[in-house]
């Protein structure tokens, strides 16, 4: 993984002690509320419902096991024994006290952490595939890339104070897309062109929120070398242009959409060609300088391992473990673990300091110290012996976080909603937990297959709602909650904003309501059909009649 050099390190250092300061001048009363607020925002601190929040970076999702002892200990110390594993692969505090939050980042910058631009008008986390560098369906490591854009975009002077945030996803499976690339202001795609080339397809324009859109193709083939320089010019466009008098009209994807792509993709063009080829322009040295922090662990020279394939046929709660949270590795007697934070009566992607301990040992243990957090709010070990998936998988289990549904119904989704969050319409977490407690049966949610479900408590869109096969958003009515549910929504690479059904329910209808969706997907699909190719086949509107239906 990226190791900081001194640079890295001494900017770090410094903010934290710049923040330091301005934290005591407000608690002391030198500074408004009005003056600190863009200064705890470009650390990553929310004030909240009943406390602030705190967003910590995690570059492309990936942790050592040192840095998750550390949130581990920042859980336990500062916090209520919990962190929050968020869907821009980050983590979030919901309960730390101000006094604490310069000390809580001088104990992150210890470990190469800190909380910059994860809020703000600023570019944030650059997101990728949490099975980057490891799964065989890959066109290359996107991670070199996300590392480039991290560095470029941390402190640009010209981009610290956009129209709105701006939020970048890098893809380079050959046929999945497990960080809706689709659905951000810039989305990347790693293609090569006739000539074998690496390049990229860049796509602009998309984001969930108020007004959900799906991104659109700007540049079919950009060279490697102009990454920079090309995105430098989207965001210049985006800079001058982008709205500032209406912060729900201010992202790239209205401009997008107001202009035209074609006329927003000359625009581009035409700020590009000042510079193209300029400063910004990556040598191959560059390149190679941080591919080089991406390179293969100590891999074992393996052949594909007998003793799982027995335990697999003598254990089945284990093979359905296998079937659902292990994926195949590029390397032979390797495999990629998910460990499911989606336990019943947990709220999806919450993690207690002692599961976060337990994480850190079987990193060290199972997968050369290494962590990754995924978009779906769970943690991926990327390097696990196919041997050793048995003892993985017991200890897994007693941790609490090897519930075999990765990727069904109940690997959902979730924001915080109105249990901690001051934007909510409605709870989010009671509504997961009641689907959870409704749809406990491993066989039924193995029958039923792959079902993204995703939860907002607002039009925010934290959840992605919009880009669930099934999407709950909870709703103010004359100040009751209510939840409105779509159909259709999906974040792969034909990525589509789903429909919504019609008028909303009360929360206790919601497992009434899903059950009868589900149970219309049973009646219609065909063989071997997922939820979303059963719905596009047979069309929205039998589900709606049917859902709405008197008799039912
Ligand atoms: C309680 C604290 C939170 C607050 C105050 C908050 C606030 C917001 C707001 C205001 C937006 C809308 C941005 C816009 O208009 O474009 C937003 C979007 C979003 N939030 Fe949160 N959020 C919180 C927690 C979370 C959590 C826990 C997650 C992850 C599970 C999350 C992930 C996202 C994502 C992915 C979007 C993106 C929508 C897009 O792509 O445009 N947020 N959040
Ligand atoms: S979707 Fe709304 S309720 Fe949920 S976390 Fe985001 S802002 Fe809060």
């Amino acid at each position: 993984m990226y190791i900081y050099d001194n640079y890295d390190q001494r900017i770090v250092d410094e903010r934290v002690a710049q923040f330091k300061e301005q934290t005591e001048r407000y608690l002391a009363g030198g500074l408004t509320e009005e003056q600190f607020l863009p200064l705890r925002l470009q650390n990553g601190l929310y004030v909240q419902r009943y406390a602030p929040m705190l967003r910590v970076a995690v570059p492309y999702g990936l942790l050592s096991s040192t840095q998750v002892r550390k949130l581990a200990h920042i859980a336990r110390t500062y916090d209520k024994g919990y962190a929050h594993i968020s869907t821009r692969t980050n983590v979030q505090y919901n309960w730390p006290e101000l006094k604490d939050v310069p000390e809580i980042l001088a104990e992150l910058a210890s470990v190469q952490m800190h909380a910059i631009q994860t809020s703000g008008n600023c570019i944030r986390n650059t997101t990728t595939d949490q099975f980057a560098g490891v799964t065989p369906n890959e066109l290359v490591d996107a991670r070199p890339y996300c590392e480039i854009i991290r560095q470029w975009s941390t402190f640009h002077p010209e981009f610290a104070f956009l129209p709105r945030k701006f939020k970048i996803a890098v893809n380079s499976h050959l046929s999945d897309d497990r960080s809706a690339t689709m659905l951000h202001d810039i989305g990347i795609k790693i293609v090569k062109n006739d000539q074998g080339e690496i390049g990229f397809a860049v796509y602009v324009g998309g984001g969930l929120g108020r007004t959900p859109i799906v991104a659109s193709l700007v540049k079919e083939f950009l060279p490697e070398k102009d990454l920079l320089t090309y995105l430098d010019a989207v965001l210049r466009v985006y800079n001058l242009n982008g709205r500032r008098d209406n912060k729900y009209k201010a992202r790239i994807k209205i401009l997008v959409k107001a202009l035209g792509v074609e006329a927003f993709a000359e625009k581009v063009d035409a700020e590009w060609q000042h510079l193209k080829d300029g400063p910004g322009t990556l040598t191959q040295e560059e390149i190679d300088r941080i591919k080089g922090h991406f390179t293969a662990p100590d891999y074992e020279k393996l052949t594909a391992s007998n003793s799982l394939k027995e335990q697999l046929a003598e254990n089945k709660a284990f093979s359905n473990w296998y079937k659902r949270n292990v994926s195949e590795h590029k390397i032979e007697g390797y495999a990629i673990v998910t460990l499911t934070l989606k336990k019943l009566g947990t709220p999806p992607g919450d993690i207690t300091d002692k599961q976060l301990d337990v994480v850190a040992d079987l990193a060290d243990r199972y997968s050369f110290g290494e962590v990754r957090n995924t978009h779906e709010q769970n943690i991926v070990l990327a390097d696990v012996k196919q041997d050793e998936l048995f003892a993985l998988w017991q200890e897994a289990k007693a941790a609490g976080f090897a519930t075999p549904n990765l990727g069904l119904l109940t690997d959902m989704i979730c924001c915080p909603g109105g249990d901690f969050c001051a934007l909510a319409n409605a709870k989010s977490i009671p509504v997961a937990e009641a689907l959870q407690a409704k749809f406990d049966d491993l066989d039924y949610l193995h029958d039923l297959g792959e079902i993204d479900l995703n939860i907002s408590g607002c039009m925010n869109a934290c959840g992605h709602h919009h880009i669930g096969h099934i999407g709950i958003l909870g709703v103010d009515k004359k100040g009751e909650e209510f939840y409105q549910v779509s159909l259709g929504g999906d974040s792969g690479p034909d990525a589509t904003i789903g429909k919504i059904l019609g008028p909303s329910f009360a929360r206790e209808q919601m497992p009434e309501v899903i059950e009868k969706v589900l149970a219309i997907y049973v009646d219609q699909r065909i063989e071997g059909e997922r939820f979303i190719d059963t719905y596009r086949r047979v069309g929205h509107s039998i589900f709606k009649e049917r859902v709405y239906a008197k008799s039912n």
